[in-house]
């Protein structure tokens, strides 16, 4: 039998009576944009974020587009992104007329360097993004500290990462703002788009909400220049059922990635991933490292198993960041996991079993 990589199909089986329940009583209100379900979701994901409010939004990029947006960062402005992170984190800086400035990563976390973030800051430095990338908290001490010390705002980008833990702190609400996104395949997904700002600040939640609904807090009166960017009703129902069973779903996680590593350890050519001492990892993904990673992956994909690479190219070298200079070897950290890294089979209801199937198939790939 063939492993996929993810599948939304098994969850489906024993979601399907409550979600349809959700779906038909949203149907039957006639509400469709914000409303009560957004509300209660706001209220519960700021809660489990340790922040005070939360914004519901259109995706996670518009959530990191807007966290920028209220705390005044715009053209002129730098803001520190890691360069191995999903496009968006950079993208969301660049449409706020800012400039992303590229800081390498930890090799072993894959979340940014301190060191090398401090070597990056200017005069024009305004913010760090800080990705809690795979599900495992970056060292929040760290990026708090060397903030402070400047003067800067932190967003944490928490698409990966909602649930995790920095030091028992909910990952979220520990800087300036976090930004969640509800994609379909994220620990906590909704069935379509969906995202959500979550702060400590109410000054930076009620711009958000203003900034989110056309810059606009009083019907047709608009103060400043906003998007259109809420979260649907619809989906905010889905993922009130999901959210019963977020911490299931983390344990199962985690107990899927301890199996992995269990069996994967001892394979010289691979690199597990390591958690880091005081960090609740929530597996969004278990991603390995090996200098064999393309064989790995096609010996995996003859067997019928599924794998994935993130990512395959770090934000500096992308072609739509070709005017900001840099080049190759720039950020030889991000750069060498791009060549290396390897994401196995991770959702909640994989089995034991598959996971057996998927050791015995990276040991004979790798012939150890
Ligand atoms: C690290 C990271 N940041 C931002 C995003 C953007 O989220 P969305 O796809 O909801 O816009 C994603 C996911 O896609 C992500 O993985």
């Amino acid at each position: 039998m063939d492993i996929p990589f993810f599948d939304l199909t098994r969850q489906w089986q024993y979601l399907q009576d409550d979600v349809l329940a959700a779906v038909r009583e949203v149907l039957e209100s006639g509400q469709f944009i914000l409303s009560e379900w957004v509300t209660e979701l706001e209220q519960k994901i700021a809660a489990l974020c340790g922040a005070e409010h939360g914004v519901g939004v259109a995706n996670g990029s518009d959530a990191i587009f807007l966290a920028l947006r209220a705390l005044g960062i715009g053209p002129g402005d730098e803001v520190i992104v890691p360069a191995f992170t999903f496009f968006s984190t950079a993208e969301s800086v660049s449409r706020t007329g800012a400039t992303p400035i590229f800081a390498d990563i930890d090799p072993v976390t894959y979340n940014l360097d301190c060191a090398d973030v401090e070597k990056r800051l200017t005069p024009r430095t305004q913010a760090i993004i800080v990705v809690h990338l795979f599900g495992l908290a970056a060292d929040m001490y760290e990026v708090m500290d060397l903030a402070a010390s400047h003067g800067l705002f932190v967003i944490e980008d928490g698409a990966q990462a909602i649930g995790a833990r920095y030091r028992n702190q909910p990952v979220g609400g520990i800087g300036h703002v976090g930004t969640l996104s509800f994609f379909p395949t994220k620990n906590l997904g909704c069935y379509g788009d969906g995202g959500m700002v979550v702060t400590r600040d109410a000054d930076v939640a009620e711009r958000v909400r203003i900034l989110r609904c056309h810059g606009s807090k009083k019907k047709h009166h608009h103060s400043v220049m906003g998007i259109n960017s809420r979260l649907d009703a619809l989906q905010a129902a889905i993922l009130l059922v999901k959210l019963q069973y977020q911490e299931r779903w983390i344990n199962r996680r985690r107990e899927i990635a301890a199996l992995y590593t269990e069996h994967l350890s001892g394979i010289t050519k691979l690199q597990v991933p390591r958690e880091t001492p005081g960090c609740y990892h929530v597996y969004h993904q278990y991603t390995v490292r090996c200098d064999r990673r393309d064989e790995l992956q096609l010996g995996l994909k003859s067997r019928g198993i599924g794998s994935n690479i993130y990512y395959p190219l770090a934000l500096h070298l992308q072609e739509a960041y070709a005017d900001l200079g840099y080049t190759e070897e720039d950020l030889p950290h991000a750069e060498q996991a791009t060549r290396e890294v390897l994401s196995l089979p991770m959702f909640p209801e994989l089995t034991d079993e598959e996971v057996h199937q998927v050791v015995v198939a990276v040991r004979e790939v790798l012939g150890e």
